[in-house]
């Protein structure tokens, strides 16, 4: 397990919308290392969320390192338009694009490359780029809305990813999104997870703070 604590990335989905300015300032405030950014397009999740212009005014509002969650059906298509103020872009291995492409476009502008599984995707899709990548997300909930309970067979996985990226002395990061609360982010921190995607357990907490540092125990 990395020794380092885990990175807290609270998920903007979560957010009153009506006050995103000042509910960024507040996370980064109370603690957060990254700003998650759910995009969903409504083709590829059964749901629409916002689009980079959303992202491009969240960016605006912090220094947190925005790590953005593209759940469209088409990233190679949209994937510039996230690029200027992204550090992380992640895109789906079910999205219908090349996935080394989209990829190697990420790492060729700078930001660092992520891919993310659904819950219904076996782990063996992704290991074929894992020397492509930086970030690997392994969702702990279907893709599409926030507020879902936490799907624990999904602890497997990262238990998986976790020992190749051992065998093959790999360096990306393992992250996980959906029913993060303190309880569930030490369950996947002690699967090999280190990156934790909380929305509505952080957002819906009285202290942000508090809910911070109870996830990093
Ligand atoms: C699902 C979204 C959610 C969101 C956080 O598509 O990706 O997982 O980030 O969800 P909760 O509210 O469960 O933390
Ligand atoms: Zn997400």
């Amino acid at each position: 397990m990395n020794p380092a604590p885990s990175i807290i990335a609270p998920s903007i989905l979560a957010c009153d919308f009506s006050r995103l300015g000042e509910e960024v300032k507040k996370v980064e405030t109370a603690g957060a290392d990254w700003l998650h950014c759910d995009v969903m397009d409504g083709h590829f999740v059964d749901n629409i969320s916002f689009g980079s212009a959303f992202v491009d005014a969240a960016a605006r509002n912090s220094s947190l390192p925005v790590d953005v969650h593209l759940m469209i059906e088409r990233p190679d298509h949209y994937l510039d338009r996230y690029l200027p103020s992204a550090h992380i872009v992640t895109s789906h291995l079910e999205a219908k694009h090349d996935v080394s492409e989209t990829l190697a476009r990420v790492r060729n502008a700078g930001k660092k490359a992520g891919l993310a599984i659904s819950p219904a995707t076996d782990i063996a899709g992704v290991r074929p780029y894992l020397k492509q990548l930086d970030l690997l997300l392994i969702m702990t909930v279907v893709p599409g809305f926030g507020g879902q309970p936490f799907l624990r067979e999904m602890l497997e996985k990262i238990k998986t990813a976790s020992a190749w990226r051992t065998d093959e002395n790999l360096s990306f990061l393992i992250e996980v999104d959906g029913g993060i609360n303190a309880a569930t982010a030490k369950e996947c921190r002690d699967a090999g997870a280190e990156v934790m995607v909380a929305g509505t357990s952080l957002f819906r907490a009285n202290d942000y703070s508090a809910a911070i540092l109870a996830m990093r125990e």
